[in-house]
């Protein structure tokens, strides 16, 4: 019988300069998206998918983070003195629904470097991680059908979805074979954020990964790769050279908050999604074409 896969890892170190000023003074994964900072969706994610064991791989200037998923005392108090019961359980429930663990990474070395900060806590047993820039639908099921198929290979599985070729080049991508089935390829070859000209397909690695912890070994090896940073793909690369690695395909449901405009988007997405807020940004949505088309 193979290990179960019990743990997630969210690496939350990036300095999020893509965001300044808004992210001077806070971690942009507490960036709100409607009105849940967005690294809560990734979370609560992961625990749909029926993780309970939450890694965060933090750095400077992220205490706000370990604070947003640990109890307030004074907070609830007030709320339940206040008769605001909706939103005591809602801050109680996040805090309750896991287990919530922090590891510094202490200088940004690049995603590979940060998901190193986590093989003590991971130790022999499979994982995931799951990148908070990248939001999928309350929804989706990408995450349990990648566990599901890693339960059943016991291979490396990565999360991918087609993209416009010109932007390819802001993500990790690969070749591959395809396989009998039709949202399963066979990794032959990823490289980093490649040129539109020099990439080998239109499949991007979307921030959702389910690793075996040999991962380790191989991001141990790397050399520094593509802005200088040790590079997760670069570790992969490398992985593959030993081992297969599986990619799982899906069309729909991912949300960028990666840059301003795309992290717009999905706050207005989100919100029209939700009752109680759809009629009322859809008047806004009418007032504003009104006003600037
Ligand atoms: C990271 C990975 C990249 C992946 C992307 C998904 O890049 O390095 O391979 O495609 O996340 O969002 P980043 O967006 O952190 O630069």
């Amino acid at each position: 019988m193979r290990t179960l896969l019990t743990k997630a890892v969210i690496p939350a170190a990036g300095l999020g300069t893509r965001f300044l000023p808004a992210t001077k003074a806070q971690p942009k994964e507490m960036l709100p998206v409607v009105d849940k900072p967005a690294i809560q969706y990734v979370v609560e994610e992961a625990i749909t998918a029926g993780i309970q064991d939450v890694l965060i791989i933090t750095g400077r200037g992220k205490r706000s983070l370990a604070d947003h998923f640990d109890r307030s005392f004074e907070l609830e108090y007030y709320l339940k003195r206040a008769d605001k019961l909706d939103e005591l359980n809602g801050i109680v429930e996040i805090s309750e629904s896991a287990d919530f663990y922090f590891a510094r990474q202490p200088e940004p070395l690049g995603l590979g470097h940060a998901i190193l900060m986590s093989k003590a806590h991971v130790g022999n047993e499979p994982f995931a991680v799951l990148l908070a820039d990248d939001l999928m639908a309350p929804n989706s099921t990408v995450l349990s059908e990648m566990m599901i198929l890693n339960q059943n290979t016991n291979k490396i599985i990565l999360a991918l979805k087609e993209v416009k070729p010109e932007e390819i080049s802001m993500y990790g991508c690969v070749s591959y074979k395809e396989t009998e089935n039709a949202n399963v390829v066979k990794i032959t070859e990823v490289v980093e954020k490649p040129e539109p000209e020099a990439a080998p397909s239109k499949l991007a690695i979307m921030g959702r990964y389910v690793f075996s912890s040999d991962i380790f070994d191989y991001i141990s090896q790397i050399a520094p790769g593509k802005n200088g940073e040790l590079q997760l793909t670069d570790a992969i690369q490398l992985y593959l050279q030993d081992h297969e690695v599986l990619g799982y395909v899906f069309t729909d449901g991912r949300y960028d908050i990666g840059n301003k405009l795309d992290y717009l988007k999905t706050n207005f997405e989100f919100a029209l999604n939700r009752p109680d807020l759809k009629e009322g940004v859809i008047e806004i949505l009418k007032d504003l074409s009104r006003r600037y088309l």
